[in-house]
């Protein structure tokens, strides 16, 4: 048996800004989707999935087993031969549903095609090959969450690159709340899009700026400065708002969250409408109460992860035998 892990990702800044080739911010977090291999007694790949309580064999198509199946695709397409006759059983779990904006599906590639390489003695760039496969699925993508999920910690994403910054967030505690997203991140591109059609150089400018904060935050998590990081990913979450990508509730949970004394600053995370908000908690606080804030206790978060923190290494193969 081969299980493998890989972290969910989180944007720290940057989103939509980083499609016209500004820099953004991601970083792994300690939230991971798992992939188990087995071997089987006949010529089949199964694939399960656990919370979904369900089971899909290789001709299925729900929108999550696309993304695995694509996987299962590519490495046959590269390294054919070795998969040939090969009896598997794949098992896919996850701490957070696709869906929240934390990069599950690249984490479920990054996963799914550690454990595959891993048990046909292939070496290859996961984190290249789980991009590809998003991209095939979705038509289009960028390498944030597949590089991020591979290579663990925070991330610098720039002109299509992903570099890791070797940067100690030890000290680093988030809460993310999740939010059920209204729109799709497809959409939400399309609308700047077509923003930026209209108004190039207004849209550019806060494109522009949404760099600099980039930028800062870099400075800020280099200098601990959790006040300053606070204060910056707020503005960034404003900047979003420029480009209307925040629904009314995200909104209203973001302004809760600030007035709270032990958050230092908040801001959505992914493509917008929903999915995941972030929030960043003050030095020395390792949770918060969050029945506290009237937003929440009205139901209207449906998950709240708090604390999380960053996970240092990125996607991790435990061989157990067969
Ligand atoms: C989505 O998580 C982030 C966006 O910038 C899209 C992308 O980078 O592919 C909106």
């Amino acid at each position: 048996m081969i299980v493998s892990k890989a972290p969910l990702v989180l944007k720290l800044a940057g989103e939509h800004a980083v499609v016209y080739g500004r820099t953004a911010i991601a970083c792994a977090i300690d939230r991971y989707v798992r992939a188990t291999l087995r071997s089987r007694g006949d010529d089949k790949i199964v694939l399960k999935f656990r919370d979904l309580r369900e089971e899909y064999r290789r001709e299925r198509t729900s929108s999550f087993f696309r993304y695995v199946n694509e996987c299962i695709r590519l490495i046959e397409e590269i390294h054919g031969e070795k998969l040939k006759g090969i009896e598997i059983e794949l098992d896919i779990d996850k701490d957070v549903n696709p869906g929240a904006g934390l990069g599950t599906s690249a984490a479920a590639c990054v996963a799914t095609l550690a454990a595959l390489c891993k048990y046909l003695n292939i070496s290859d760039n996961i984190a290249e090959l789980a991009y590809q496969v998003e991209l095939r699925v979705q038509g289009r993508a960028s390498r944030m969450d597949s590089y991020t999920s591979a290579l663990g910690g925070i991330t610098i994403v720039r002109r299509g690159t992903v570099e890791r910054a070797h940067i100690d967030t030890s000290w680093l505690r988030i809460g993310i709340i999740l939010l059920r997203k209204l729109r799709s991140t497809r959409e939400l591109v399309k609308h700047v899009a077509d923003l930026r059609s209209r108004e190039p150089e207004l849209i550019d400018e806060i494109f522009n700026l949404i760099e600099r904060i980039s930028l800062r935050i870099l400075e800020a998590l280099e200098r601990r400065d959790v006040e300053k990081l606070g204060k910056l990913v707020t503005r960034c979450h404003w900047l979003l708002n420029m480009l209307e990508v925040v629904d009314y509730r995200s909104n209203r949970i973001v302004i809760e969250l600030l007035n709270n004394t032990n958050v230092a600053g908040a801001k959505i995370s992914g493509a917008g409408y929903g999915g995941a908000i972030l929030f960043i908690l003050r030095d020395n606080l390792d949770s918060l109460e969050l029945k506290e804030l009237e937003v929440i206790h009205n139901s209207n978060a449906f998950k709240i992860l708090c604390p999380v923190r960053i996970s240092d290494g990125g996607v991790e193969v435990l061989e157990r035998g067969y």
